[in-house]
Parts: structure tokens; sequence; C-alpha cells
């Protein structure tokens, strides 16, 4: 702050920022920190009268000197609370198998298994590069690893589950040449216990993206399409900076978007969330929201404030954080809010500590910052189904890609949205296992986080074949699962009494809540699809038995078609899922059961889950 530097405006700047100690400097500069960092760098207070250079914004008073602070802290109620829980509290890290490939995304499918895909030549070379885990077979290496193939290199792909009626996964983008075409697709088939057969399925030469992509995003719109944007021509290459859908319309294109070729390389895997007014788009440090149907922008949202250093910390890949939607509560007429955590900075690589939210589509919007426990790049954010969200993977410092970043944050952290602001983080467990560059969070059917990957390439950090997961508080609170049975998949929106025939083990049929969590797919920080929403329940009978009514969300705007998996919670804790499909009549306008048309694909069809 070169002219407006006063104790005053840094303190206050700091502040914002969740610093609690500021400190001026030759009359211009403004410092932030923590009264715990000056005592562990051992400064030392020095004779008043060596601040003399007064303040370039308030001369009346000094800013310190030749190298020396003026030093001020608040006193009174702290900035921040961050919750430091012990014991079950912290939830635990657990290695539960080793792996076959090093994955850089993971899908948890329909099937109850996850999807690991794996980039051309990082693993040996006698690995598919593709494998589903089945953990029903976690204890037989041999049978838990089923592999699969895919023609071109995934390295670098985004993915989503399609509406149909089967919860195909498809994959887009890759490296390099006909493989940034690539559109990919898998039937998940089989079930815990019982492997599947189907593999992916692809042909450039029947289906291909329109234009080649590494590092797009791929998101389920409302009206049924998908959505793919960004990405580049290939490692450091020209930005790709349009969108397409698919299948594609009539005449369909390329939309051409200036902001990202304005903001490349900045805005690689751009987070992507349905509003009801349109398509929110993160990207490097700005944030807009496009018309739905033309892709023009509609409003152009304030800049995401960076961290305290430097305001042009971005968020998105090479800079990369992470980014969720906060639940969604019946009547689901709260404007929703993005959740963007962590990142860096393209100047000195120095990792953000902070998230911040905004309602996109309230009067004035406008971030609010909450500084984390720690610094985070290439982390992930996993949503749990009891409405918080767990933050884990990545480094204190650096920024993404191979060798980019060495130092990794080996603390989870536990953001809960419904505590006061700047009062939502728990300190965590922590791991022995470095997850950096290619590491992924993905929520299991039981509540668990299945924590993949690191690909690190750095010379210091393994190249990481361990698959841990998280076990989040409610799984070590010792509390019976509650469990149900539903035998309506196949949602409409705004459907009311749905049947789920639930054991609620507290027997306080009270304390029920139902939540519904997107399937996502999760690489580089970004969990695309990811979506939770609670839902209107009533419950009665007797608690081994109960009798719960659920109604379904009111639109494709609040919750775009699709799956999701329904989580029962006993109070705290949440009982293994079951699989949702909503708007189906939406997904078969689109035509998305049929699609592709082509001999190498097999297709669903349209119609119900059960036909
Ligand atoms: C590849 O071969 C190595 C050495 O024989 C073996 O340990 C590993 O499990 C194999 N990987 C796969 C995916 O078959
Ligand atoms: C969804 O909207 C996109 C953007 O306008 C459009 O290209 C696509 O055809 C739409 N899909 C359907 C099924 O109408």
């Amino acid at each position: 702050m070169p002219t407006s530097n006063s104790a005053a405006t840094c303190l206050s700047l700091c502040a914002q920022f969740g610093y609690m100690a500021a400190a001026m400097e030759y009359g211009s500069e403004c410092y932030c920190g923590d009264d715990s960092y000056l005592i562990s760098t051992g400064s030392t207070q020095g004779p008043e009268q060596d601040c003399r250079i007064p303040c370039s914004g308030d001369p009346n008073y000094m800013c310190g000197g030749n190298d020396r602070l003026s030093y001020y802290k608040w006193v009174g109620d702290p900035l921040y609370v961050w919750h430091t829980p012990t014991g079950a509290d912290m939830g635990s890290y657990q290695f539960i198998i080793g792996g076959v490939v090093i994955p850089l995304l993971t899908t948890t499918g329909v099937n109850n298994k996850v999807m690991f895909l794996e980039k051309s030549g990082t693993g040996p070379p006698n690995t598919t590069g593709t494998y589903e885990l089945d953990l029903a077979f976690i204890n037989d290496f041999s049978k838990a690893w089923r592999p699969l193939h895919v023609k071109t290199d995934i390295f670098c792909s985004g993915g989503v589950t399609l509406p149909d009626k089967v919860g195909r996964q498809l994959n887009v983008g890759g490296w390099s040449g006909t493989a940034t075409y690539g559109v990919r697709i898998y039937w998940p088939d089989g079930s815990p216990g019982v492997p599947g057969v189907n593999d992916w399925q692809e042909n450039h030469n029947e289906l291909a993206l329109l234009n080649g992509r590494w590092y797009p995003t791929a998101m389920i719109m409302a009206n049924g399409s998908v959505l793919v944007i960004g990405g580049e021509i290939g490692a450091n290459g020209p930005p790709v900076p349009t969108c397409e859908v698919l299948p594609r319309p009539q005449g369909g294109y390329a939309k051409y978007l200036d902001w990202l070729q304005r903001t490349d390389p900045n805005n690689l895997y751009p987070f992507t969330f349905v509003l009801p007014s349109g398509i929110l788009v993160i990207y490097y440090n700005e944030a807009r929201i496009l018309d739905e149907v033309t892709f023009d922008t509609k409003t152009i949202l304030p800049n995401l404030p960076g961290s305290v250093n430097n305001p042009l910390s971005g968020r998105t890949y090479p800079l990369e954080g992470t980014a969720v939607i906060l639940p969604q509560y019946p009547p689901y007429n709260e404007p929703l809010t993005i959740l963007v955590c962590g990142g860096s900075a393209e100047r000195d690589h120095m990792a953000v500590d902070n998230c911040v939210s905004m309602q996109a589509e309230a009067p004035n919007p406008t971030w609010l910052i909450e500084r984390m426990p720690s610094q985070r790049v290439m982390t992930c954010m996993c949503a749990l189904p009891d409405g918080t969200y767990l933050i884990i993977n990545g480094a204190l410092h650096g920024i993404a890609g191979f060798d980019l970043a060495k130092e990794p944050n080996l603390n989870a952290i536990l953001y809960n949205p419904s505590l006061p602001v700047n009062q939502r983080f728990s300190v965590m467990a922590t791991t022995i296992v470095a997850r950096l560059y290619h590491s992924e969070a993905m929520l299991l059917p039981d509540g668990r986080v299945l924590i993949s990957g690191s690909d690190p390439q750095d010379g210091k950090n393994p190249q990481e074949y361990r698959v841990e997961v998280f076990n989040p508080p409610y799984i070590l609170s010792g509390a019976a699962p509650p469990s149900f049975t539903i035998d309506n998949r196949d949602w409409n929106y705004g459907q009311g009494g749905i049947v789920i025939i639930a054991n609620i083990p507290s027997g306080d049929l009270g304390s029920v809540r139902v939540s519904m969590l997107a399937a996502v797919s999760s690489t580089h920080g970004n969990s695309m699809g990811q979506r939770t929403l609670f839902l209107a329940v009533a419950c009665f009978g007797p608690p081994g038995e109960a009798t719960c009514l659920l109604t379904a969300p009111p639109n494709e705007h609040i919750a775009p078609p699709g799956w999701y998996q329904i989580f029962v919670l006993d109070g705290k804790r949440p009982g293994h899922s079951n699989w949702i499909r909503i708007g189906g009549v939406i997904a078969d306008a689109a035509g998305i059961g049929d699609w592709p048309d082509f001999p190498d694909f097999s297709t669903p069809g349209l119609g119900s889950i059960d036909s």
C-alpha cells in the first residue's frame, strides 16, 4: 500500500484475511501475521524512536523505520476460531489397499465401485491404466482391481456421470493429438463382490469433441446435455477458449469465450455450477454467470480475493484450489453459496490460506474470506453426507504440475457451513502419505472418503500407489449406522411421498435427516458434478422399520438431472447410501440414453430405470 498505509488500513486489511497482527515498515509497507510467528522468529522490541518514518496514508503517525516494524495487534475477541477436536472427533486416515495405478481421476460409480484412470506412461508397462476397485474384495488384491482399457491417453481429461438410466461415466479430452478429442464412455456393471464385464468404449472416428482439449471441465446442464469447457491444445500449448455441448446439437459449434483466452494459462479445469439463473464459472481469480442457452455472459462477479500477500492469487489449475456448492435446504429458495478453498500465486507460488464464499445470485454479492488453518494448493474438497466438507491432500507451497510443489500438507481439515462464519474449520487427523499432483478424494457409499494418487515426479516424494480412506468422525463415533431400502429410484422433480423404509438405531425419528449427494468425478481439485441437497422428510412407525416420506427437489436448476446418492442420517451418523436418478424425463428429452448412435458404443435407451 504505497500511498495509503496507516495503522488502521494495515490492521484492517490483515483482519480481513484473518490475521491478528499487523506491522508497518518504511512508511508504506504493511505486513500481516500472527503473534506466534514474531516469537518463533526471535523478534525483539526496540526503542520507540527507531520508528520515525511517517505513514504514507497518515503522516501524523509513524509507520516503522529502516529495518524496523511498528507493530500492532488485535486485543479482545479472536478474529476466528479453529476447532481442534481430539480422539475420534479428529477422524482418521487408514491404509486400505495397495494400488495398481496412480490415478489422476476417480469416480464412484452407480455400481458402488470406484473407477481409477491413470495417464499413459506413469505406471509399469503391464498396467492397462484403468481399473475399477471393488471394495468387497479389499482383502484380495487380485480380485479387488478389475482391469479396463481406454484407447487414448486420458491425461488430463474431465469426467461426469451421465443422467441416463444406467449412470454411464463420460470422460472427455486428454493428451495428445486425437486423445485431446477423446470421448470415452463406460457403462458400469456388476455389483460389490460381483465383477462386471463392461469396458470403456471409444472411437474417435465416430465420436469426438469439436475442439481438442487438455484440462477441460465437464458438467451436466439443467437441460440434460453435457457442457465441455476450456482447456489447452496441449502442455503449455495455446488455449482452447471455447465451450461445446454433448450430444452435439444440430448445427452445434464451439462457442468462443474471450475471458478464457485472456486468463490463459491460469484458468484450466474451470469450476462450473448450474445456478437457477445460469451457469457459474470460476476461473483464475474471476467469476461470472453465463446464459445457459447462449453461453454469453449475464453477470460479471467481483474477482475472488487472493491471499493476504497477493490479490492475484488464483484458484484454478495450475494455481489449483478446489470449489464446491454448499448444501441446499428445502424450500430451496436461498441463493446458492459457492465455496472456493486454497490456490496459489503465479509469481511466488505462495499457496492460499483461505476459503472464499459467495451467494453469486444475491444482490451486490461479495466474497467472504475465511482463513484456513494452513496454506493449501492442489487440495481436494469432498462433500460429506452430513453437509460438511473434507478439505484434504495437496501442498503447503507451490503450484500444480510435475515437480512444482514438494512440501505436502498432511493435515485434513473439515469445513462445517452450519457453524458461524470464522468458526467453521476443524483441524483433523494427519496422514503420513504425501498427496501431491494427481491426487483425489472420493466419497464412498458408506460415508468414508477414498484418498488416492500422487504423481509428483519430484525425486523427493513417492510416486504413490497406496490407497487410504479418511474416516470422518461419524464413522468412528461407535454409533450404529442407520439403513434403508427404497423402491423408487427414478424421481421426478417436486415429487412428494417418496417412500423409504428405514432402520433408525437411536430410535429417535425426530433426528432423521436425508441428504442427496450428486455423482462426482474428482480430478485436479475439481469435484465435477458435486452437489449436496437436504430433503424434506417425515418419518413414522417403529424405529426398526420406520416409514419415511421424502420430497424430491423442485426443479433441474436446484438439482440438475442425474444420479445422486441418498444418505439417511440418524443424528450425526449416516448409513450406507442408495443411488437414485432425478430428471429422467429431461435426460430423455436430451436423448442421453440413445447417445451416441454408433456401432462401437452400447446405449441403454430411454425410459425409466427398471424398464
Ligand atoms: C506388474 O508387474 C509387477 C512385477 O511383476 C507386479 O508387481 C504388478 O502387480 C503388476 N501390475 C499389474 C497391474 O498387473
Ligand atoms: C441445452 O442447452 C445447450 C445450450 O443452449 C444446447 O446446445 C443444447 O442443445 C440444449 N439441450 C437440449 C436437450 O435442449
